[in-house]
């Protein structure tokens, strides 16, 4: 592996390996066991788009890994003034062990990678969310003491949670159900992808979406940069909603997840929410391990 731009390009053994170096890195974290596996090491975090546990977890992981973080906040950049991503990423390449972009086109941390030659992370593109969803396979992971067999439900937007789910799900033997309006399904390189598996369904019905499911997810029906489109969204995802009444058919012992931020009443009810707030924000601190995981294996000498 010698970058992480999307989980099409992740091995299934190589999430495991991710997974378990997560779930050791999250031991040692709790019992204040040094693991310095950037020691010395310097690894920027560019920001195109607004972010609070991306850029926090990574910073700190980069810490508690024994390098610097040096953030670039949107706006900071001579990117934002038209310099070519090419020349940044030649560039940062001579200052760098590894950078984490967060930026729109799924095509801008490509191209980076392909320039530069330093390991590139994507922390979110318009396609995209590998790093939210190695958190969450992690965290169904330690909810369901396994991943093989279970069943996965996203419900909402066809967006980049949703095509990294899909595929991280498939690879990790989950089968997978997907709920979106007819104009709001996740990218056709996903589809296809997922199109080989008999445990892939498609449907505009979130309910039997639902039935039996073991794992909820969902996310905002707006994301960063569709602000404009809010309205219109509003009416296409109505029902789209995890409530009271999606638990009752999914499994017994069903968990939600939710990247955030949350759009409390849209996407998931504030009932549903807070009763599944522990492990929503386990899912959240799941980032800073899950990240520092890929870190380490993607930069370690
Ligand atoms: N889930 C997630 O990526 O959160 P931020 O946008 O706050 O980084
Ligand atoms: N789909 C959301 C995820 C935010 C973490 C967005 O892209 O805005």
């Amino acid at each position: 592996m010698k970058h992480f731009l999307k989980l099409l390009d992740v091995s299934p053994k190589e999430i495991e390996e991710i997974l378990n170096l997560a779930d050791q890195l999250k031991y040692e974290n709790k019992h204040n066991i040094p693991h310095p596996h950037l020691k010395g090491k310097s690894v920027g975090l560019i920001f195109q788009k607004s972010s609070t546990r991306t850029r926090v977890s990574f910073q700190v992981g980069i810490h508690q890994l024994g390098g610097q973080a040096v953030v670039l906040n949107p706006g900071e950049t001579q990117l934002d003034r038209g310099e070519s991503i090419a020349d940044t990423a030649r560039t940062l390449s001579r200052y760098f062990d590894g950078v984490m972009i967060r930026t729109f086109g799924q095509n801008i941390v490509e191209e980076f990678a392909q320039e530069g030659s330093i390991p590139v992370i994507n922390g979110l593109t318009d396609f995209a969310h590998p790093c939210q969803v190695m958190a969450d396979l992690m965290t169904i992971r330690e909810q369901k003491g396994t991943l093989e067999g279970l069943k996965l439900c996203y419900i909402g937007d066809g967006n980049n949670m949703a095509n990294s789910l899909i595929v991280g799900g498939l690879k990790t033997g989950m089968s997978v159900y997907v709920a979106c309006p007819e104009n709001y399904r996740p990218d056709a390189s996903v589809l296809e992808f997922a199109a080989s598996y008999k445990s892939f369904v498609m449907t505009e019905d979130p309910l039997a979406a639902a039935a039996d499911a073991d794992v909820l997810v969902t996310d905002v029906w707006a994301s960063m940069g569709q602000e404009g489109e809010a309205e219109i969204r509003k009416k296409a995802f109505a029902g789209f909603q995890i409530n009271r009444e999606t638990l009752s058919v999914a499994h017994g012992d069903a968990i939600v997840l939710h990247c955030l931020p949350a759009h409390k009443g849209e996407e998931i009810t504030e009932e549903v929410f807070e009763a599944q707030a522990k492990v929503i924000f386990e899912e959240a601190e799941n980032r800073l391990h899950a990240q520092k995981a890929i870190m380490s294996l993607l930069m370690r000498d």
